[in-house]
């Protein structure tokens, strides 16, 4: 198996395919798009360097991102012949488990051996996907979130044939290009869409039950948990909030919105076993120095300052007319 790529074939020049290639030919990779045709290739390569210039263009991108693209990033007339000398290859085709299988099974016929084949999949489990693949202990999904040459985060999803090299190698190519590769299960939604469907829901459940409007809902959701999150993700809040008073919180919550909001497991069991989080020095899955409480207090106020400048920087979202968002921003 490959351990360090250096060639990558990306099948399916679209939306996300081209995020993909261009920042992997901005950090240095060799890139090749295909798609259906040679033309949609060819397009699909002239738009992603349409977008790095024009990024280049607002200060975005160091200068030179434009010129190491056009030279990294190449366009393919077949699959095959994008193929032939790639060390990953990762499928960006349409979200229908016939043409990933197709895709698939063309990819592992025409790649090298060693070659490491991957799929930008949001949904589809990697064992409905790997028997398409000859060799299937190089197959994972490496599934990119949207838009992304934008966004750091991706999920890598193995399968029971999946050989452990994949992982480093994948995890490697990903860091030269400043993505963050997390390890998840292959269940539904993998983590991200799970999370992301679970919020979306009560969200709206919030709007058609006439707690809030829409407006409203995205207002707190922006202002609060997404205000915070980047910084305290869910679980290290836990900690900072009281294990013991999420509990609490789930008891009642549970009483009037029934059973899905009851208290996992692993928080009752952690705070019958005296876990009360940074209070006590004892988090859900970690302990807390005393002396790093102050340090971290400290750290909070830099990332929320700084949060509240940026956000102040930049304005609402281009076609925002809501009153209270007009009201903010002149505040
Ligand atoms: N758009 C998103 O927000 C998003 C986010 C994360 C993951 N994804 C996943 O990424 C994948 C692609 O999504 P997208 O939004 O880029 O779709 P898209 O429609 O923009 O791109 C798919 C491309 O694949 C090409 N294609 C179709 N059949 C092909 C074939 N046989 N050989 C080569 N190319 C072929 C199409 O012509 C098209 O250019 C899907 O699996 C999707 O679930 C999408």
């Amino acid at each position: 198996m490959i351990n360090r790529i250096e060639r990558v074939a990306v099948i399916g020049a679209g939306y996300m395919g081209t995020g993909i290639a261009q920042r992997l030919a901005a950090a240095g990779v060799t890139v090749t798009v295909t798609d259906a045709s040679p033309e949609l290739a060819e397009a699909g390569r002239q738009r992603a360097l349409r977008d790095v210039a024009r990024d280049v263009e607002a200060g975005l991108l160091p200068a030179g991102t434009t010129e190491a693209v056009e030279a990294n990033l190449t366009a393919a007339a077949t699959l095959e012949e994008a193929v032939r000398d790639a060390d990953f290859v990762e499928e960006v085709v349409p979200e229908v488990l016939e043409i990933k299988r197709d895709v698939l099974a063309r990819i592992s016929a025409a790649a090298r051996p060693d070659a490491i084949i991957g799929s930008n999949t949001s949904t589809i489990p990697v064992r409905l996907m790997a028997s398409a693949v000859e060799r299937p202990e190089r197959f994972l999904v490496v599934h990119w979130s949207n838009p992304a040459h934008l966004v750091p985060g991706v999920e890598l999803v193995v399968g029971e044939a999946t050989e452990e090299a994949v992982l480093p190698a994948i995890k490697e190519l990903l860091q030269r290009a400043d993505w963050v590769g997390a390890v998840v299960g292959d269940a539904p939604g993998f983590v991200l869409n799970r999370l992301q469907f679970a919020l979306v829901r009560e969200a709206l459940l919030l709007v058609d039950e006439g707690h809030a409007t829409a407006e409203d809902v995205d207002i707190v959701l922006r202002t609060t948990l997404g205000f915070r999150m980047p910084f305290i993700p869910p679980i290290a809040m836990l900690d900072m909030a009281g294990l013991d008073i999420y509990e609490k919180g789930y008891g009642l919550l549970q009483a009037e919105l029934g059973d899905r909001y009851s208290a996992p497991r692993v928080l009752t069991e952690a705070v019958a076993d005296g876990r009360h989080g940074m209070k006590n020095g004892r988090g859900l899955f970690r302990d807390y120095a005393p002396e790093t409480l102050d340090e971290i207090a400290a750290w909070r106020a830099k990332a929320y300052t700084g949060m509240s400048r940026l956000l102040a920087e930049l304005g609402p979202m281009p076609g925002s007319t809501t009153e209270s968002e007009t009201e903010e921003t002149s505040a």
